[in-house]
């Protein structure tokens, strides 16, 4: 079967799939001829899914996705530049939490969201892992902070500057600060030869972080975690992870404890102009 067929009674070969389709895969012979695949239109396409997003008569389906298939984009929903604004500026890192675990199916949405971020070549690369267990969480921390005492023992500069000393200090008196007392935590892997892995696993979670106070929960970078993993075998093995992944990224996620009631300051942009 063809990677894509065109409805003749629908198509106005306007060439918007064409002009559109990121591989260069649709043709079209001339102004009045309708969209055609290329001859290597199978090995290259990425399954974005534009051509079927974009037509604005939806007369284009490919062998997996249809028009119905896909939810319209509604206008009357778009948020003004003031809502963006505020959302973005009011999404905050997360370090105190409520002692409540968070629904399964709202983790669930989490990560269904998640898939919808970028990717280089739409290869959503990412692999989940969950902490449900809150337990697991906290041992899985005590697991970093083995790593960290190892890095303090042989380079104690380093861990110095790292921060590493502190919170270690931090973990002897009662206060976890790897996970933040949060009662989840979610990984990003995957594999470890993909060029693109950090960037596209960041930008997955950077859309979960952006999504979660809509469900009422804070989310915080796992900066100590992610990295241990990658760097503590112990801890990569008590994930469980596929001996060919890496971490990517981790994020903590509960509910917060504190509502934010202004938008902090950032630093003036360094740009330049050419
Ligand atoms: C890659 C990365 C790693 C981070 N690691 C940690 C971490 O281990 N612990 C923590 O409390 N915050 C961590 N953070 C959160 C940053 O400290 C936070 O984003 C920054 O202070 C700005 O605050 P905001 O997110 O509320 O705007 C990390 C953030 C990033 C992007």
């Amino acid at each position: 079967m063809s990677l894509f067929s065109v409805d003749q009674k629908k198509c106005n070969r306007d060439g918007i799939c064409v002009a559109e389709c990121p591989m260069r895969i649709i043709r079209m012979a001339s102004s009045e001829d309708y969209p055609k695949p290329t001859s290597d239109a199978d090995q290259y396409c990425i399954t974005c899914g534009h051509c079927v997003a974009v037509c604005p008569q939806g007369a284009l389906s490919l062998n997996w996705l249809t028009p119905d298939d896909c939810p319209t984009v509604r206008q009357d929903m778009a948020l003004t530049a003031e809502q963006v604004e505020q959302f973005l500026r009011s999404r905050r890192s997360i370090r105190t939490f409520k002692d409540q675990p968070v629904e399964r199916d709202k983790l669930e949405k989490l990560i269904e969201i998640a898939g919808y971020a970028p990717s280089a070549k739409n290869q959503q690369p990412w692999h989940w892992l969950i902490v449900e267990d809150t337990g697991e969480v906290r041992r899985l921390a005590g697991m970093v902070i083995d790593r960290l005492r190892g890095v303090i023992q042989k380079n104690r500069e380093f861990a110095e500057s790292a921060g590493f000393i502190r919170v270690v200090k931090a973990w002897e008196s009662g206060e976890e600060r790897i996970c933040r007392g949060a009662p989840h935590i979610i990984i990003a892997h995957g594999d470890e030869n993909w060029a693109f892995g950090p960037e596209d696993c960041a930008l997955a979670l950077d859309y979960l972080s952006l999504f979660a106070p809509t469900l009422g929960l804070g989310t915080c970078w796992g900066g100590y975690f992610y990295t241990s993993v990658n760097q503590h075998p112990p801890l990569f093995e008590a994930l469980g992870l596929p001996a060919d992944h890496r971490a990517y990224g981790a994020i903590m996620v509960g509910y917060p404890k504190f509502k934010y009631q202004r938008l902090p300051r950032r630093n003036p942009p360094r740009v330049v102009w050419k």
